[in-house]
């Protein structure tokens, strides 16, 4: 498949937890990409949604079968990229350490910090690839961001502007004992997807955003004492009904 072949791709989603495809996209056909980087968590599917193209791809594969610390990050980054898309949202499931991010709210964190380990953190961790020392400063990209924003306001959808989200590596939960000191460092969200995406879309020049879905208060955070994963599902599923529609916003 030769990509220069295909209609350019106006925005690149990646679907995490409780979004395995994306509803509404039309005229749907699925690209299986060759990577260096090894398979990507699966088939982009790209199709028409909101008259633009989009591109779509599980995270976590179709059947969630690939636990965060499993997922092929460079693969997925480099296949959406040398499909020619230049923009991506990143959809991820996270718990609420702040108090206003409770389950069912959506918001678009403006920094982030990794906690993650043993995972491939860069395009540059290949023999003889150039070293590059991105700026990350800002990790998502603000005109992005903004996009997202003013497309939740236009679309009446409640999201939260900023926040700090803490990745981690799972695919169990935390301790209340690590989310208190994630919460003295700063951080509002946890979840254990967010990275290295981030660092990866830039080192590809990648314009991206997250739009980060609370499916629980983390632990300690709520009043439960344990966190029911019956519970998370249910109100990812609320959460993530919103998603087509603030970027149907977005695109039209
Ligand atoms: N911790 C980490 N990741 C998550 C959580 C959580 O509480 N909820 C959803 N993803």
């Amino acid at each position: 498949m030769d990509p220069s072949t295909l209609s350019p791709i106006d925005l690149a989603v990646i679907g995490g937890s409780g979004l395995y495809r994306f509803p509404g996209l039309e005229n749907a056909s699925r690209r299986a990409l060759d990577t260096p980087y090894g398979p990507a968590s699966g088939e982009v599917v790209l199709g028409d949604f909101a008259g633009r193209r989009l591109a779509f791809l599980a995270r976590h594969g179709e059947g969630h079968t690939l636990a965060p610390h499993r997922v092929n990050y460079r693969a997925n980054l480099w296949a959406l990229h040398a499909l020619g898309a230049r923009r991506v949202i990143g959809i991820n499931a996270v718990g609420g350490i702040r108090a206003d991010m409770g389950p069912r709210t959506l918001v678009v964190p403006d920094q982030l910090i990794d906690y993650t380990h043993g995972r491939i953190t860069s395009f540059c961790d290949v023999e003889g690839a150039e070293v590059k020392h991105i700026d990350f400063s800002e990790p998502y990209t603000a005109g992005l961001r903004r996009e997202l924003l003013a497309a939740a306001a236009k679309a009446g959808i409640a999201v939260i502007d900023g926040g700090c989200y803490g990745a981690t590596q799972g695919p169990r939960l935390e301790t209340r004992a690590e989310i208190a000191r994630m919460k003295r460092d700063g951080c509002d969200l946890v979840g254990m997807t967010g990275m290295p995406e981030a660092a990866l879309a830039r080192e590809l020049e990648l314009e991206y955003a997250c739009l980060a879905l609370v499916a629980n208060f983390a632990a300690g955070c709520g009043d439960e004492a344990e966190i029911s994963i019956e519970e998370i599902f249910a109100h990812l599923a609320a959460a993530t009904a919103q998603v087509p529609i603030l970027l149907r916003a977005m695109l039209s």
